[in-house]
């Protein structure tokens, strides 16, 4: 892994002058985002060595360098799932890539469906922890890269999501707050599922971002995470669930979430001044 990681970071370095302070990773139907960033140098997962290639709908499957404000970020347009059939190694590969490259701030959104009936879709959702329901991690096996035993208690930092609420008040964002479970996929959950996750403590459910999280703080990254709630989960509502209702509710918090992330990372900018 170690290998493989220096040997993707060198070939990035000849596309990108400037060391990305910020990893953006956009979950299923909001890489909309990406249309604001200036000064963008885009690579397709294809042709970057080593790189797995994302195959869902919804998930552009590449890398864009570039500029919001002052700060220089790389977002991932499309993610990898364990769905897809990759190894957890696969699916975090670029978080080691992407932070050997510079990035020590790691901001992720996903789509989720909605456990807490306090949540309605569309809804935006700051992750304040999570639950790994996938049954594996992908720090198994590695001892290489970093220390094996990470702490996991302050995963999502409570200063970036101080932030975040201080930008969605001003921007008059409702914004949400809870506990995402990640679960495989790809078939969505049972109704007695849904059921188990609600009394287990979890308020919104998801098929990603959970090892990413976890490879991000065994680097070190501050994390902030961003669910946008695109259905109530099985049994919630008496709707039956689609991907098609995920692109569609993701579409309508787009907006927002567009909003919110322009001014968290302006926001973290200024801060670090
Ligand atoms: N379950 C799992 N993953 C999801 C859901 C859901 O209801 N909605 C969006 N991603």
């Amino acid at each position: 892994m170690v290998k493989k990681v220096e040997e993707t970071v060198s070939f990035l370095r000849g596309y990108v002058n400037n060391d990305p302070e910020i990893l953006l990773i956009l979950g299923s139907g909001l890489g909309n985002f990406a249309k604001i960033v200036e000064n963008k140098t885009e690579i397709s997962y294809n042709e970057i060595p080593n790189f797995p290639v994302s195959t869902v709908e919804g998930h552009e499957g590449k890398l864009i360098f570039g500029k919001l404000g002052k700060t220089h970020i790389v977002i991932m347009n499309g993610r990898f799932h364990y769905y897809e059939g990759y190894s957890l190694k696969q699916v975090v590969f670029p978080i080691y890539v992407l932070n050997s490259l510079g990035s020590k701030t790691l901001i992720v959104t996903n789509a989720a469906g909605g456990i807490n009936r306090d949540f309605k879709p569309a809804d935006l959702m700051i992750i304040k922890d999570h639950i790994n329901l996938l049954g594996d991690n992908p720090l198994i096996g590695q001892k290489q890269l970093c220390k094996r035993f990470i702490d996991m208690t302050n995963a999502y930092n409570s200063n970036l999501i101080k932030l975040t609420k201080n930008v969605a008040k001003q921007k008059g964002i409702s914004i949400k707050e809870g506990v995402y479970a990640c679960l495989s996929g790809p078939s969505y959950e049972t109704p007695a599922e849904i059921n188990m996750l609600s009394i287990i403590g979890a308020d919104a459910v998801g098929m990603s971002t959970v090892p990413e999280v976890i490879a991000a703080r065994h680097c070190s990254m501050d994390v902030l995470g961003i669910s946008c709630i695109t259905n109530m989960a099985a049994g919630i509502s008496d709707n039956l669930l689609s991907h098609e209702e995920v692109m569609q509710n993701a579409k309508k918090a787009g907006k927002n979430m567009n909003i919110l992330l322009k001014n968290v990372i302006w926001g973290l900018n200024s801060e670090s001044l």
